[in-house]
């Protein structure tokens, strides 16, 4: 398949409404949690991406069918217990699906997942997953780069979930998803907070678990028999909504995001209101305006309610034409950085210190050709075209179909002018 680049014409201030879809973080372990169904789930907010597709894939190879009915709904049901293998040509290519071994391990009493390996956001271990798993009490081995495991029955047990840098996401969902079914109580000490893990826990909830104090630190999981089909929707997507209400300020527009949930940014806001943007919101509706350049600010990201990684890039962007000196330091991905060589390309002026970047904000960036590292640095390489002079090609878009739905298509209802292209430059250096 070709690859695709957006041409971006910069210098249009972005005006109007639109939506926020579902949450990606929240939909992909959820739809991995319906493995633990015994009846079919249907899921609205679903949103339509690739790793959700990536994901749906993973699950028909382990016996679940996935299907959107005529409403826009996923609705699954489990069909086979047969197979657990999830192999590494899916698994590498998104790391969340590395989320159906706690549900599998807890259903079927084995699984074999690969390692997701690293990616661009540098070396993502697994350890937290898999010690948690095994507290649970299930053998796990590591076999040419698959991880095995075992449990005729899991039994509740004490987990620190915490790691080097905070709690992990996805780790404390993989244990969530094994714990519900595990004989007796689990508490995950240094359990994630996000919204996501809240979402999940949720629908757990929603399926017939029992747990309590999701969104805290300290979770307790008192194990069921079996769980039940259920019917669900997922949170909105905060990464997407604050990505959209940047894009109206770097343009220096107007943007309404509606369907969102505004407790899921306060962290967002502060800095928001910080560097100059006017905001205002009510329960599910946020409206970003912006007249001048942005105002400094110092950012440093943290796990939630803290700053968070996935806006770091997009944030980094809009300081690009801010005035003074912005100082970022990404404290959960020390190599999520790729983004500051492209924005240097378009004439941003940073410099980088290990995990810390200070940028010094001009009037205007360049319009260049630059390139997508992952999801998040290819939205904020947009938002710096929609500020710059002249044109710029985002190439390797395949990035952000990853993770936003309709991305140029909500920002083109906005007025900004994008256009999907074929990218026809070589990606391999021609024969000689
Ligand atoms: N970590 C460990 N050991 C582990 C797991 C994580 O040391 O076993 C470390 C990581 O290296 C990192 C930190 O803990 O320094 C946090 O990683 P976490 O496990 O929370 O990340 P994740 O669950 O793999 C999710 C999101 C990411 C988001 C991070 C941090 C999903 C599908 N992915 O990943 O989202 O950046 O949490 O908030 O939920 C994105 O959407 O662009 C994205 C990368």
């Amino acid at each position: 398949m070709a690859l695709e680049k957006f041409i971006v014409e910069g210098g249009k201030p972005l005006k109007g409404e639109v939506s926020a879809s579902g949450s990606k973080n929240a939909a992909l372990p959820i739809l991995a949690a319906t493995i633990l169904a015994e009846g079919p789930c249907s899921l609205g907010n679903i949103p339509r991406l690739r790793d959700v597709d990536v994901l749906a894939h993973i699950l028909q190879t382990v016996g679940v069918n996935v299907e959107r009915d005529a409403q826009g709904r996923v609705v699954t049901r489990v069909t086979s217990e047969t197979a657990s293998v999830a192999p590494y040509e899916l698994v590498s290519m998104m790391r969340a699906s590395f989320c159906v071994l706690g549900p599998l391990l807890a259903k079927r009493g084995c699984a074999k997942v690969s390692l997701p390996g690293g990616c661009a956001l540098g070396d993502r271990p697994v350890d937290l997953h898999l010690k948690g798993l095994r507290a649970l009490g299930a053998d796990i081995q590591i076999e040419h780069g698959y991880v095995i495991a075992r449990a005729k029955k899991l039994r509740g047990a004490n987990i620190y979930l915490g790691g080097p840098t905070g709690s992990s996401v996805l780790g404390t969902a993989n244990v969530m998803m094994a714990a519900v079914l595990a004989e007796g109580q689990t508490i995950i000490e240094h359990a994630a907070c996000e919204p996501e893990v809240v979402d999940l826990a949720n629908f757990l909830i929603a399926m017939g678990a029992s747990i309590e104090g999701a969104g805290s630190h300290r979770m307790r999981i008192r194990g069921v028999r079996t769980l039940e089909g259920c019917e669900y929707d997922v949170i909105p997507d905060r990464i997407e909504a604050a990505t959209l209400l940047l894009a109206g300020a770097i343009t220096r527009g107007q943007v309404v995001v509606k369907n969102t949930d505004p407790t899921h940014l306060e962290a967002v806001f502060d800095k928001f209101r910080e560097a100059g943007i006017n905001l205002t919101r009510n329960c599910k509706v946020v409206v970003a305006g912006m007249q001048d350049r942005p105002r400094e600010v110092e950012i440093s990201t943290l796990p939630y309610p803290g700053f968070p990684t996935d806006l770091q890039a997009q944030m980094m962007a809009f300081t690009c034409v801010g005035q003074g000196a912005s100082v970022f330091t990404d404290a959960i991905y020390p190599d999520r950085l790729h983004h500051v060589a492209e924005f240097k390309r378009m004439g941003a002026r940073i410099q980088r210190v290990n995990n810390t970047c200070v940028v010094i904000g001009r009037e205007r960036l360049q319009g260049a050709p630059v390139m997508a590292s992952d999801l998040r640095a290819g939205a904020a390489l947009v938002l710096a075209g929609l500020a710059a002079e002249g044109e710029t090609h985002v190439r390797r878009v395949y990035h952000i179909d990853r993770g936003y739905e309709d991305f140029e298509k909500k920002l083109i209802s906005l007025g900004a002018s994008i256009k999907r292209v074929e990218d026809d430059a070589p990606e391999k250096p021609p024969a000689v």
